[in-house]
């Protein structure tokens, strides 16, 4: 299998990026971030690309592949305001998806949302989240997950005290419905994409489960 990882520069993509290049199952992982990976591998193409609602000039970044995992994103903290969190979390993976759809067609896209996230929510974070699964549903058949904590790799992104309590998260660990480990969602697109899961939502329980199922990494 062939997969392109967006946001491989972040927590959770970060983690995602290593399980793809561990695993049995993917022969080549491809990335398209703003800046450099602070992370190498065999497997691993590094496309570095500025506009995110612009893909064509790193249109063959999105041909041949079987799946596109989006972990890029950002929290509704840091952005000014619901126009600036939505072009990032909505736009930028719309125009994604439908890039994929014309360069790889019947590849899956798998969308990184959040727990919580709901049409008739009042927090508008989640309201868009949900906006953009819909829409990713709908149009491309995208498969969605919502997972809890990610307990992934160090980002530069995140605030420090979160940075600070992640050892203290781990706690939540043995909760099925709270915890999740970030190279967990790694193995569970992947492995959803060998099985052809299409258009749905994944709690962070299934998540768990869905990765339970994926071969064994190199190590
Ligand atoms: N962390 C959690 O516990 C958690 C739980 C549930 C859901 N999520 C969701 O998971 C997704 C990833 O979260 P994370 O914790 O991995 O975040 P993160 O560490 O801040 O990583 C975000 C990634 O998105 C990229 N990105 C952000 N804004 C961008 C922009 N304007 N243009 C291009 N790239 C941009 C970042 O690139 P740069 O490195 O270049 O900034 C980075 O690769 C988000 O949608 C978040 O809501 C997170």
């Amino acid at each position: 299998m062939k997969v392109l990882v967006f946001g491989a520069t972040g927590g959770a993509g970060g983690s995602v990026v290593r399980a793809c290049a561990a695993s049995p199952a993917v022969a080549e992982v491809r990335a398209v971030a703003r800046r450099p990976l602070g992370f190498a591998h065999d497997k691993l193409r590094v496309s570095v690309h500025g506009d995110f609602l612009d893909y064509e000039p790193i249109a063959d970044a999105f041909t041949g592949v079987d799946a596109c995992l989006w972990c890029l994103g950002i929290s509704a903290t840091q952005v000014p305001d619901e126009a600036a969190y939505r072009l990032i979390t909505h736009d930028f993976a719309v125009a994604a998806a439908r890039m994929l759809a014309e360069r790889s067609p019947g590849a899956a896209f798998h969308y990184v949302s959040g727990q919580g996230a709901g049409l008739d929510s009042r927090m508008m974070w989640a309201r868009v989240k949900a906006e953009t699964e819909r829409d990713l549903m709908r149009d491309f058949g995208a498969v969605c997950w919502r997972p809890a904590f990610i307990d992934g790799e160090d980002s530069p992104n995140a605030p420090r005290f979160l940075q600070a309590m992640r050892p203290f998260f781990r706690v939540l660990r043995p909760f099925a419905g709270l915890y999740v480990a970030g190279q967990d969602i790694g193995r569970a697109m992947i492995q959803a994409t060998a099985e052809g899961q299409r258009a749905r939502i994944i709690g962070n329980r299934e998540l768990r489960q869905i990765a339970s199922r994926a071969p064994a990494s190199a190590a």
